[in-house]
């Protein structure tokens, strides 16, 4: 094993102040991250806790996990700054907990927002946990208290694929691959939320609060003219002694997630770990000098080599072709004992780099290795000299091997990534297991400046053809709105408020989130690879 060196002078007065302004950053994480904590307004909170006496939906989690285990939340800053205007969170809580040493989805209706009703975001949120959840075979443990749809936004809800019918979709795709769900009818489920549980293979109904129907009591009266109360129509006895839509009655939210806990315990042998784990190590630079490596100026490229050194275990990295298209670092190291192949970008993917990275993934497929691709890339070589190398048919075995290969695919963004190269870097299209982003992470079909300028050159063109000119102050208004528009869009909170990162982590959160990723991903089965044609 090679160690990684890296000459950062952390006394130097650039390093400081790029710590400084990084420390920043992630100060503005931890408040997005409590803003999401809070749920909805406090009158909602009060209601929910004081007068119905339930357990609010984060503190759920907390009870039903084993204690003292982490919970890996996936989409905690959903639907920030939507215009569909749901509170950062979307109304739902989705991630990994551990429940009697089994990994489990959890999926939380947030009733404090808007009566834990679907919006658009939530939809998506929902199917996104489900589709993990299928990709690690994880159970499902659904806590449901919700209204259904959102109705104002019906458009972004109902009558498409990935919207709120894709959750049952999925949920009998899970059923019939043998993946349990759980749910825990809280309080009152309409429509759409008594669908998620009646798909359920076990549904435990809190009594006095847990309400399920397809139409509420005011519902009923308007279509069919009958009167009849919430208890009658879908309390606890009823479904669980009349209808037979649910299993089991709790006396109150503890006691629920108690026998969901025990439901848990009886889904059988645990999955078994398919990888050796080695014993993990520390790396030689403590982790949190990335503050003050990565520049605060996004001109400068950061030094991924720098960033590895302080993300594996002993800085050891066996490096692939190291002296051949240098541009894309590729090697195996460990993180907290789990082998993996790092791709890591060092500038402008070229030819060679772009071939080199196509046989590094093929390695990996074959000894079962998953992969993580670092990425911090403004793009493939463009130009004539390009072109005739083949680039496009480079880029195209790179792509090509990326999407082919069916081992655990990790991205983290750690920079710009940007164009072709934040696609071909497993960009969100290309279904990575997880697609996680350092605050600095930024990704978009061009960096701002590119796009002003490239829309500048196209408008250039069209008044030059039509025998007009404009001045350079004319320039630079037209292109202020367009480089504005970019700026907003390319940051890693609008990508994780859209749910196309699923996280923004701490650069120090990093080691211990990708172990825990790669620890539920080693517990499910391997998958071959069947490559697609490389051109040659
Ligand atoms: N669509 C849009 N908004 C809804 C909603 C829905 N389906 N259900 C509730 N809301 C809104 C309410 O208007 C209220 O908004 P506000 O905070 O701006 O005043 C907020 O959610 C909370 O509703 P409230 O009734 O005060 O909360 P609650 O906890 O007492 O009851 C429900 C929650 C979900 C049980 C109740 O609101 C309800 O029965 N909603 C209708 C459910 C329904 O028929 N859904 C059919 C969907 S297909």
């Amino acid at each position: 094993m090679s160690i990684l060196k890296s000459t950062v002078n952390p006394q130097s007065d650039s390093f400081i102040s790029n710590r400084d302004y990084y420390l920043e950053r992630i100060k503005e994480l931890h408040q997005r991250r409590q803003r999401a904590h809070l749920g909805g307004p406090e009158k909602a909170r009060k209601r929910h806790t004081e007068h119905r006496e339930q357990i609010l939906p984060r503190d759920r989690i907390r009870v039903f996990i084993d204690p003292g285990s982490p919970f890996l939340e996936l989409g905690e800053l959903a639907g920030d700054n939507l215009a569909e205007g749901t509170e950062i969170g979307a109304s739902l809580i989705t991630g990994i907990g551990i429940v009697n040493g089994r990994q489990c989805m959890i999926i939380v209706n947030d009733a404090t927002v808007k009566g834990g009703t679907y919006y658009p975001m939530t939809c998506k949120k929902h199917v996104r946990a489900q589709t993990f959840a299928i990709q690690h075979r994880l159970p499902c443990i659904t806590m449901v208290q919700s209204g259904g749809a959102f109705l104002p936004e019906q458009e972004g809800i109902f009558p498409d694929e990935g919207m709120f019918g894709s959750i049952f979709v999925n949920q009998i795709e899970m059923s019939a691959q043998g993946i349990p769900q759980i749910a825990i009818v809280f309080g009152s489920s309409t429509a759409g939320g008594a669908y998620i549980p009646a798909l359920c293979d076990e549904v435990v109904i809190i009594r006095g609060k847990g309400f399920m129907y397809l139409g509420g009591p005011q519902l009923v009266k308007a279509a069919t003219g009958e009167v009849v109360g919430h208890e009658e129509l879908g309390g606890a006895e009823m479904h669980s002694s009349v209808s037979g839509v649910t299993d089991h009655i709790a006396e109150d939210d503890a006691h629920g997630l108690s026998i969901a806990r025990d439901i848990v315990r009886n889904l059988g042998n645990l999955p078994k770990q398919r990888w050796d784990v080695a014993k993990s190590a520390e790396p030689l630079y403590p982790i949190e000098e990335i503050y003050g490596i990565v520049n605060k100026d996004t001109k400068i490229p950061t030094h991924n080599r720098d960033i590895l050194a302080r993300l594996i275990d002993g800085s050891q990295f066996d490096e692939f072709k190291a002296k051949y298209g240098d541009t894309l670092m590729c090697g195996f190291a460990k993180i907290h004992g789990f082998e993996i192949g790092i791709l890591a970008n060092e500038g402008v993917m070229f030819s060679e780099s772009a071939k080199k990275g196509a046989h590094f993934i093929n390695l990996c497929c074959q000894r079962d290795i998953p992969l993580l691709f670092v990425a911090d890339v403004p793009g493939f070589m463009v130009g004539e000299h390009a072109e005739r190398g083949g680039i496009a048919k480079d880029g195209a075995k790179f792509i090509t091997a990326m999407c082919s290969a069916k081992v655990p695919k990790y991205t983290l963004i750690t920079g710009g990534s940007y164009g072709a190269g934040y696609l071909a870097m497993c960009g969100r299209p290309f279904k990575p297991n997880a697609m996680l982003a350092w605050p600095s992470g930024r990704s978009g079909i061009m960096g701002p400046e590119q796009v002003a300028n490239t829309l500048a050159t196209v408008r250039e063109d069209i008044l030059t053809r039509e025998g007009k000119t404009w001045t350079e102050a004319e320039r630079e208004e037209f292109k202020a709105p367009h480089r504005k528009r970019f700026e907003d869009s390319e940051g890693a909170y609008n990508f994780a408020s859209k749910l196309w990162y699923d996280a923004v982590i701490d650069p120090s959160e990093t080691r211990e989130t990708l172990a825990l990723l790669l620890d539920l991903a080693g517990r499910s089965p391997k998958i071959e690879t069947n490559f697609g044609v490389f051109r040659q």
